[in-house]
């Protein structure tokens, strides 16, 4: 508002009264915000503008004040005056700076590093002579980004009622977050449940909880948690994948290794925990026979052999319950195994045998004696 002190307009008559009205419209019209409210993100940087436009009269200070939550009347913070003397009067320090240009009558001012505690109404007054103060508000807004982040309840167990999947959480943003599930790769229904609760500072931690009802199909499969805010560029995706847990199911015996080895079987099974216990065992014989090692989901041959041939089973347990595999092995010969070994034997006897020969020609071929390729070679050694 205009204040107009009586030392100065002591001789103050009817003509002087109208003429101060309609400078007062005038220059009160003349000032303007231009930005507008202001909106920052935590760690950013304000630019508070303040324009005074179309007059001519004489600028004598421009000052800044304002009112925050902790400090909620007005008091000033910074003050410039022409031409070019800065004066910070408390409070902000280094933070603020004057980016405005007096001659240009502009009194804008940036604030670095902006926190919640700046968080307020800013008044920009322009003190002209002879008019006296003009002043305008800015509101600046503090938005705070949160700190994303899905933590995984206790895992659901196949069959059992529905329950908390996962929680998102958008800690300490301001304004609130908007936090959503990504479901699509789901089947079941799913259930979520929001939760906002306000911090002492002025930010909003909001906490959203996916239920559902866990089917098996959905070990692996992955959801994921949306959140949306001011302060972010895009919209926050945090995925997570969905660990359900059941009972192993069925079971079932491969073989593993190739067939000149000995063979080692192994025992499958879908089970989530993984199985924490294997018993191998024979459905036909008491015992399983002192060429056969047992090592967790593996059974290891360590020799082949006809006493092999029989009906396994392998047993996988977790805490949820068991399954049991069944492969009956049937082996006829042991050639595949043997066989190798004599073809080994043949082809070092064969290569012996040749070897023998060749020398034995060689003495006997010199020094005319012997097939062509001797004669060759006894030529060139000649
Ligand atoms: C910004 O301000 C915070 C406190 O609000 C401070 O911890 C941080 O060091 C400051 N950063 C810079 C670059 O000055």
């Amino acid at each position: 508002m205009v204040s107009v002190t009586a030392s100065r307009h002591d001789k103050m008559n009817v003509i002087d009264v109208v003429c101060l009205c309609s400078c007062f419209r005038f220059t009160t019209e003349a000032i303007r915000v231009v930005n507008g409210p202001v909106s920052v993100t935590e760690g950013g940087s304000a630019n508070l503008s303040c324009r005074l436009t179309e007059t001519d009269e004489d600028l004598e200070q421009v000052t800044w004040q304002k009112r925050t939550r902790g400090i909620p009347d007005n008091h000033n913070f910074f003050v410039i005056l022409p031409p070019r003397d800065v004066r910070n009067v408390n409070g902000l320090g280094n933070r603020v700076r004057f980016i405005g240009n007096l001659t240009m009558k502009t009194g804008s001012i940036q604030i670095l590093n902006v926190s919640l505690h700046d968080e307020g109404v800013y008044t920009c007054i322009f003190t002209l002579f002879p008019s006296g103060p003009h002043q305008t508000e800015t509101r600046l807004t503090v938005h705070v980004r949160p700190v994303v982040t899905v933590t995984p309840a206790a895992p659901l167990v196949v069959g059992g009622e529905s329950g908390i999947l996962a929680t998102c959480i958008a800690a300490n943003g301001r304004p609130a977050a908007v936090v959503s599930w990504r479901t699509d790769q789901l089947d079941g229904p799913t259930e979520i449940q929001n939760n906002a609760t306000q911090n002492p500072n002025g930010t909003t931690t909001v906490r959203s909880y996916l239920l559902v009802t866990s089917t098996r199909s959905m070990n692996g499969r992955e959801v994921q948690c949306v959140v949306n805010h001011t302060a972010l560029e895009h919209e926050e995706n945090v995925p997570y994948r969905i660990s359900v847990h059941y009972a192993p199911q069925s079971g079932n015996i491969s073989l593993n290794g190739t067939s000149s080895e000995a063979p080692v079987f192994q025992c499958d099974v879908d089970a989530n925990p993984a199985p924490t216990r294997y018993t191998w065992s024979r459905v036909d014989s008491e015992v399983l026979g002192p060429s056969l090692r047992p090592e967790g989901g593996r059974l290891v041959f360590l020799k082949r052999d006809p006493g092999l041939n029989g009906l396994y089973a392998c047993e996988a347990s977790n805490q949820f319950g068991r399954v049991t595999g069944t492969l009956f092995v049937y082996t006829d010969d042991t050639r595949g195994y043997y066989g190798g070994l004599i073809a080994a034997i043949f082809v070092l006897l064969s290569a012996l045998c040749l070897l023998s020969f060749y020398t034995w020609n060689l003495r006997r071929s010199r020094p005319q004696q012997g097939d062509v390729g001797m004669q060759a070679l006894g030529q060139q050694e000649s």
